[in-house]
């Protein structure tokens, strides 16, 4: 857990007051910078100390060898790991005669901050090197959200004890040595220097590196230009090699002067353009930046925000820390899709290497849904890169005998990366969940385009796979046999309530849009008989329920299986997966994550609201959340079922998830998808935010620790402002003329003339759930670590 005396609960940015080396790590995975293209991690400017340098470019990557002990038909014979390309952030600084290191001289003051709306980060060091020279260093960065190549640092020294000779390497350097990976399956693999060299040039400030992957067969280019203001009697000049291009500035600083360095990066990278080709474009690149200029960039990137955050901001009254952490979630979940164009969004965003880079079910389940009512765009080109794998699913369909398209667990490029059956290929509902986030995309915007040319095939090609995959009784009724749910601690399960409510929807969705497009359908060879098949599938599709115990089952025998022995296991066997054979989770009652909770959260339209808090209290028992993903779900369902305290708990755990390092891997990327789960638990789950055949609708709840939630989503272009405080809900309408919503189940037609304000009803509750011994959410407004009673 981060123990962070440092951060300070500020609305609107992440500020760190001082420089904790033990927590480097994770603080560079929390103030990295990305635009979904480039991920730069918040690494120092001078390289050194770093807990893990890291620079991403979305979709570079390299194969690794998957060996097996014992290897079965369909086992995917090489897996793909993100690599760190090439570093251009760096900018290396000697003080008279001694480099700026911080780890050496008195550090006096180190201040770093996040800005949520100018996307900036800035950071102030005041430092006195071991022979006594005393600066102050200043730098503010940026990648860029409009100039989707860019990055760009600004960089100031100036003394502060009379004179001083200054010397500023600026440099981009490839194949960095990077700390060894721990054992930790979460964490990625290391290859060391992945980069072959191509080309390496420098001219005066402008400096260039090409390299290539050798076997993904990457090609990956840099170029770094500068503009150098300040200082007497300034030298400069450049060189470079094989993985190395520097630029160097020497000067004089008298009291009161200061050297400014503006840097401007371009990445780039290919899997088909010459080299030629790719400098050219990095050059580019640079060249439009360059004109743009710092001020212009920081300027473009604020008005981006601005334009953000009127679309999405959620403001929260009563908990200081969960409306910097609500903040910091959006600005991160943005981070991690705004440019990706057609690339994937992986499960740390571009802030760590964390899971090898690999994109999950977690983008379309968690990510997608923010990013549908906040920057649909954004979901839509996450969707365009799914559309685009769609032959390689097509192909493992195929190889694993079925029909339609299989998409991949994990994947950088659209092939399978997971190389262990159970929690891989067998979790088959990643299709699904797909299917719903391409769904609900279509219905919040009315994109028709989209829906004729991605979501149509990624429908039918899903539906026909669950045709395939399920199978009628002999009295007609459908099963999925032998998959894996989102929960994780159970494998190989007949009828998954959350695979087959959600293979339903798929299913119903895809004989909906076939109905509506039957000639471009044609196309794909899917006609009226087909959906016919599939209507009859999703109607005849079973849900296990234990009628002694009156709750749904996870899936089929769950709920007979042993209970895991919470009492017996202590809280630092947790994870479990790291203490315990796998063998044994799988044959006992313990949920790793939401599993049917979550089913009740996506298809609440599925269950009663008896069963619903049936349900939540059963399966509250079981789940340990061993999962980043586990809390928002519970959160949501916790709001619905009317424990609020529970609810706010949870919320806070999906909220400090990163900022107080819970899952104690953070150091490795940050969790995009519980940091979507803030939006989740803020939206959904005291919002009461629904969306079911295309119409919005709100059943709102605060706990009593919040006095006011407001937020603003996007729907079919318009803007909704919903505002709740105890016992009022306001909707206003901030763009477009009328729109449709329901309050509290009462159909409402909002307009822009006026806000509609409506009572919110009391919300009934029932006695309080209970969790695993050990396992219940911290309280929050408690000291860190405690638990509920
Ligand atoms: C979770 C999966 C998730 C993956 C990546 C695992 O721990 O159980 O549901 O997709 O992490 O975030």
């Amino acid at each position: 857990m981060i123990t962070h005396p440092a951060y300070m609960v500020e609305p609107w940015c992440l500020r760190e007051t001082e420089l904790n080396l033990d927590v480097l790590s994770q603080s560079e995975s929390v103030f990295a910078l990305s635009n979904g293209h480039i991920g730069w991690r918040g690494n120092l400017d001078e390289g050194e100390p770093h807990g893990l340098p890291g620079t991403y470019l979305n979709g570079v990557y390299e194969f690794r060898p998957l060996p097996y002990a014992e290897a079965g038909y369909g086992y995917p014979e090489s897996g793909q790991t993100i690599i760190n390309v090439t570093n251009g952030k760096l900018i290396r600084l000697l003080v008279d005669d001694e480099p700026f290191d911080l780890r050496y001289g008195k550090l006096h003051r180190h201040e770093r901050v996040l800005d949520f709306r100018t996307g900036l980060l800035h950071r102030t060091a005041e430092w006195t090197s071991p022979s006594g020279r005393s600066v102050r260093v200043r730098s503010s960065r940026l990648v860029s959200f409009t100039q989707r190549a860019i990055a760009a640092v600004s960089y100031e020294v100036e003394p502060l004890d009379g004179d001083v000779r200054i010397v500023v390497q600026s440099e981009l350097v490839a194949n960095e040595q990077l700390p060894l990976t721990t054992r930790d399956p979460r964490a990625a693999a290391v290859l060391e220097s992945p980069l072959a060299v191509e080309h390496h040039a420098a001219h005066g400030p402008r400096i260039r590196l090409l390299h290539r992957t050798e076997h993904s067969g990457l090609r990956v280019g840099v170029s770094a230009s500068h503009v150098v203001s300040g200082g007497e009697k300034t030298e400069m000049s450049s060189e470079s090699s094989d993985n190395l291009a520097r630029f160097t500035i020497t000067t004089r600083l008298r009291s009161g002067q200061r050297l400014r360095v503006e840097k401007f990066v371009a990445h780039g990278w290919s899997a088909i353009r010459s080299a030629p080709a790719v400098h050219d474009q990095v050059d580019a690149a640079l060249a439009a930046a360059v004109s743009t200029g710092w001020q212009g960039l920081a300027d473009e990137q604020s008005d981006y925000l601005e334009n953000f955050w009127s679309r999405s901001d959620v403001e929260v009254d009563g908990d200081a820390e969960i409306q910097q952490a609500a903040r910091f979630a959006l600005f991160h979940v943005l981070q991690a899709g705004a440019r990706g164009e057609a690339r994937a969004l992986p499960a740390k965003g571009l802030t760590g290497p964390g899971y090898d880079g690999h994109c999950f079910w977690d983008t379309e389940t968690f990510v997608l849904p923010v990013l549908t009512y906040t920057a649909p765009q954004a979901v839509e080109q996450a969707l365009r890169w799914r559309y685009s794998t769609l032959p390689a699913a097509r192909e493992r369909a195929r190889q694993l005998g079925l029909e339609g398209a299989a998409f991949p667990w994990r994947t950088i490029n659209g092939d399978e990366c997971s190389g262990y059956w159970p929690a891989g290929t067998a979790a088959f509902h990643i299709n699904a969940d797909i299917a719903d986030a391409a769904v609900r995309y279509t219905k919040a915007t009315n994109d028709e385009a989209f829906e004729k040319e991605v979501g149509l095939p990624l429908l039918v090609e899903t539906a026909r796979l669950w045709r395939s995959l399920g199978h009628h009784d002999h009295h007609g009724d459908f099963h999925i046999d032998g998959v894996t749910g989102p929960d994780e601690y159970s494998a190989i399960s007949d009828d998954n309530t959350y695979t087959n409510l959600m293979a339903q929807h798929n299913l119903q969705e895809a004989a909906a849009v076939v109905e509506r497009h039957p000639d471009l359908a044609a196309l794909l060879g899917a006609d009226d008989e087909e959906a016919a098949t599939w209507r009859d599938a999703a109607t005849r599709m079973t849900l296990p329920y234990n009628p002694e115990l009156a709750v749904h089952e996870q899936s089929e025998g769950f709920t007979r299986h042993q209970l895991w022995d919470f009492a017996g296991t202590g809280d630092d066997e947790y994870p479990l997966m790291l203490h315990f054979p796998y063998f044994d989770l799988y044959r006992k009652q313990v949920a790793k994550q939401a599993d049917l909770v979550l089913a009740m959260c996506l298809r609440g339209d599925a269950f009663t609201p008896e069963e619903k808090a049936a349900n939540f209290a059963y399966y509250e028992r079981l789940t340990v959340r061993d999962s980043s993903l586990s809390a928002c779900g519970q959160a949501v369902m916790a709001a619905e079922t009317g424990h609020m305290r529970l609810a706010y708990d949870y919320l806070g755990e999906a909220a400090m998830m990163d900022l107080s390092d819970l899952q104690g891997n953070t150091r490795d990327g940050i969790h995009i998808a519980s940091l979507a789960g803030t939006w989740f638990a803020l939206v959904i789950g005291f919002g009461g935010m629904r969306e079911y055949d295309g119409l919005i609708a709100f059943t709102p709840r605060l706990p009593e620790q919040l006095g006011r939630l407001a937020f603003t989503v996007q729907f079919r272009g318009q803007r909704l402002r919903v505002e709740i405080t105890g016992s009022t809900a306001t909707y206003s309408l901030l763009d477009g003329k009328a729109l449709e919503i329901r309050h509290c189940g009462e159909r409402l037609r909002v307009t822009s003339d006026a806000p509609e304000s409506c009572q919110v009803p009391p919300i009934p509750t029932g006695p309080a759930p209970e969790q695993p011994a050990g396992r219940a959410p911290a309280r929050r407004g408690r000291a860190p670590g405690h638990s509920e009673g």
